[in-house]
């Protein structure tokens, strides 16, 4: 279904509850549709959960969101702006509006930690100069957020991948964004490392009153952070709601991802590989990569 933004909204002056929106968003990579037309509202000053089985198009979601990615079909919207069809110019002072947590967002192994963070301040530094010690201040403060401040003189390489994931979330709030953006926040961490970045999701939404969104197959997580969860499923929004719609779902599709059980279609493809290779199967080859929305029977 395709819904259009209502003209009155960009009349009014009052906040939207919404700060941001895509409406109708379809992307196709080649022959592969990777978005089918997904509509969704994102609270104001909540926490979006956004699920989903690998290769679905969360982070081609999220990328669209700052116009790293553009659309086929469809709008984003931000704070009643339609952003999706901005030059990179004027998306520019928008961008600087969201902090992102990259999915593979590594640090640069060849600066500091105070460096790393520091990064986007001495970028912005020829539209807004900011003095040396307030930019020290800043990096200071949120190297204290993410409770790594005795880091700031090391080198990424002598951090471990939790704490490289918090200094990237330091880099990531250093210009203290109205939204935040998490692909994978989680992911590769221990359940102890994973809590800790939960927590700070958490703190960031107060500390910063900013609108956020998560991208992450991290159930535990996931119901941890979420104000609203949303699960997308072949490229399109299969159920969006308050954490507890998911936990008494009865769809087969919902319950089997929140379980983390294969379909029983997945399943027979891989013994079917395995007995016909007489070895064992290259998961790759035989999985699709989405599973099917066959209920298992
Ligand atoms: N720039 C691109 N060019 C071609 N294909 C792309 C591009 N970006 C993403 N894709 C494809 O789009 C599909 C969705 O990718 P996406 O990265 O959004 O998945 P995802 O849901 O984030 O998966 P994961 O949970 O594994 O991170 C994948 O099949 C991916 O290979
Ligand atoms: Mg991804």
């Amino acid at each position: 279904m395709i819904r259009t933004m209502p003209e009155t909204v960009a009349l009014t002056d009052a906040p939207a509850p919404f700060p941001i929106r895509v409406v109708g968003l379809a992307k196709s990579f080649d022959r592969l549709k990777v978005l089918k037309g997904i509509s969704i509202d994102f609270p104001r000053g909540k926490t979006t959960v956004i699920l989903g089985p690998s290769g679905c198009g969360k982070s081609v979601l999220l990328k669209h969101l700052v116009g790293l990615e553009r659309p086929d079909r469809g709008e984003v919207w931000y704070e009643n702006q339609r952003v999706d069809t901005l030059s990179e110019e004027r998306l520019a002072p928008i961008r600087r509006e969201f902090g992102f947590l990259f999915q593979n967002g590594a640090l640069f192994d060849s600066m500091s930690v105070e460096d790393n963070v520091g990064f986007p301040l001495r970028e912005l530094e020829s539209s807004t100069p900011t003095s040396a010690y307030e930019h020290a201040q800043r990096v200071r403060r949120v190297l204290q957020m993410v409770g790594l401040e005795e880091t700031a003189h090391k080198m990424p390489a002598d951090l471990s991948g939790g704490q490289r994931k918090r200094i990237a979330l330091a880099r990531a709030i250093v210009l203290r964004p109205k939204v935040v953006l998490y692909d994978e926040p989680t992911t590769g961490l221990d359940p102890i490392r994973s809590d800790v970045i939960n927590e700070l999701i958490i703190k960031m939404k107060s500390a910063l009153g900013a609108t956020s969104i998560v991208v992450t197959h991290d159930l535990v997580s996931a119901f941890r952070v979420a104000d609203h969860l949303v699960m997308m499923h072949e490229g399109e929004v299969m159920l969006e709601g308050a954490p507890d719609l998911f936990r008494d779902s009865t769809d087969p599709v919902v319950s089997r991802f929140l379980r983390g059980e294969a379909s029983e279609e997945e399943l027979r493809a891989i013994r079917e590989a395995s007995r016909h290779d007489g070895q064992r199967p290259q998961l790759s080859r035989v999985l699709p990569r989405n599973p099917s929305s066959a209920p298992p029977r």
